[in-house]
C-alpha cells in the first residue's frame, strides 16, 4: 500500500528527539494496544537506542484484554524495559508511570538529579489526552501539523521528574506491510493517504478469523467463516444499507462503515496482533525488504557500470 505520510516536519521531531535523548534517563513510548507492534516507531528504536523504555499500551479500553496481558508480559520480558497498559478513564496515571520510571532508572531522583522523561508516540496514540490528564489542565498540544508544531514542551510532574512532550512522530516507509493497514484501520494515518476498501477487507480478513463472534453479532451474519473477504465486505454493505443506484452495494460506504465500528470499539473489544503474529510479520517485511534492496543495489550498480560498456563498445 503507498502511503505518503512523511511530511517535512517530522524530519524536525527526528532532529529534536536526536539532540534531546542525551539528557534522557528514560523514554515512555505510546503505544496503541490495539496493534502495539504496529504503532511501535523503528526510527525510535533507532534513536533512543540503549535507553530504558517505559512501554504504556494506551487505549486498552478498546483492546482485546488477553492480548493487551500477551503484550505486557512480552515486554516486560525485554531487557531495560517495563511494560504498563492504560486508557483515559484512568484519573491519575502519573503514580504508575512515575513508580515505572524510578524503577527504570534508580540512581535518578532529588533535585541535583531530577528524573529526566521523553514521551513519544505515533500521532493519535493519545498522548495528549495522557498529558492533559499526568497535568490536570489543557496542555498546548504539540500538533502534528506543519505551521503549529511547537516542537517540544517541558512538563514537570513533580519537583524532581521532568516529562519532554514531543509531536507525533511516524516514520519514511513500512516495511511490515500489515503494519500499514492496521495503523491506518487505528486512525494513525490521514484518510486520503489510504484506500479505505483496501483496509477494510484486511481488516475483515483478520477479524474473520480471530473474532468471527463479534462479527457475527454485529452485523448479524450467519456464519463469516465461510465468506471471502470481499463477500463479506459486500454483505455487510447490503446489512447496514449501503447501496448505490442500482441497488449495488456501495463497497467505500461499507468500508468506513467496517473502519468506523473498528475504531469506536462497537463490535467489542478487539486486538489486531498478538507478539508471536508481529514477530512474524517483522521477519517476513525485513526478508522482502532485504531483497528489494539487492535488487536496489544491482540496479544502482548496472546504472553506475553501463555508460563505461557503452563507452568500450562505441567506435
Ligand atoms: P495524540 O495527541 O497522540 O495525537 O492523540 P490525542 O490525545 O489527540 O487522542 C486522539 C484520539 O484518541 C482522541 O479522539 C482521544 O479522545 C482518543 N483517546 C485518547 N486516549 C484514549 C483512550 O485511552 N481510550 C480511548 N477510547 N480513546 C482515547 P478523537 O475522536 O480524535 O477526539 P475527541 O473528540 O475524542 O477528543
Amino acid at each position: 500500500m503507498a502511503i505518503q505520510w512523511f511530511p517535512g516536519h517530522m524530519h524536525l521531531t527526528q532532529k529534536t528527539i536526536a539532540e534531546r535523548i542525551k539528557n534522557i534517563d528514560v523514554v515512555i513510548e505510546l503505544l496503541d494496544a490495539r496493534l502495539p507492534g504496529s504503532s511501535a516507531n523503528p526510527m525510535l528504536a533507532k534513536l533512543t537506542a540503549g535507553r530504558p523504555t517505559l512501554k504504556v499500551l494506551n487505549k486498552q479500553d478498546l483492546a482485546d484484554p488477553a492480548c493487551t496481558a500477551q503484550w505486557l508480559v512480552h515486554y516486560n520480558a525485554l531487557p531495560g524495559t517495563r511494560a504498563l497498559a492504560l486508557d483515559a478513564s484512568v484519573s491519575t496515571p502519573a503514580k504508575a508511570l512515575i513508580q515505572a520510571c524510578f524503577e527504570l532508572a534508580p540512581k535518578r531522583g532529588g533535585m541535583v538529579k531530577p528524573m529526566r522523561v521523553l514521551i513519544c508516540g505515533i500521532p493519535n496514540v493519545g498522548k495528549s489526552t495522557l498529558i492533559n490528564t499526568l497535568t490536570g489542565k489543557r496542555a498546548t498540544k504539540t500538533g502534528d501539523e506543519a505551521g503549529i508544531t511547537k516542537l517540544e514542551q517541558r512538563i514537570s510532574l513533580a519537583d524532581d521528574f521532568y516529562l519532554y512532550d514531543t509531536p507525533g512522530l511516524l516514520w519514511p516507509r513500512i516495511i511490515v506491510a500489515r503494519s500499514g493497514y492496521n495503523l491506518a484501520a487505528s486512525g494513525a494515518i490521514g484518510r486520503n493517504a489510504f484506500n479505505e476498501e483496501e483496509v477494510a477487507l484486511e481488516l475483515l480478513g483478520y477479524l474473520k478469523t480471530h473474532y468471527p463472534a463479534l462479527l457475527q453479532a454485529r452485523y448479524q451474519l450467519d456464519s463469516v467463516a465461510r465468506l471471502e473477504d470481499e463477500e463479506l465486505l459486500e454483505a455487510i454493505g447490503r446489512q447496514r444499507g449501503a447501496l448505490q443506484a442500482g441497488k449495488g452495494v456501495n463497497l467505500q460506504k461499507a468500508a468506513e462503515i467496517v473502519i468506523y465500528d473498528f475504531r469506536a470499539a462497537v463490535m467489542g473489544r478487539i486486538t489486531l496482533e498478538t507478539p508471536q503474529e508481529y514477530a512474524r510479520w517483522l521477519a517476513s517485511g525485513q526478508e522482502l525488504d532485504a531483497q528489494r534492496q539487492v535488487k536496489k543495489d544491482a540496479i544502482a550498480l548496472d546504472r553506475m557500470i553501463r555508460p563505461k560498456k557503452i563507452r568500450k563498445n562505441s567506435p
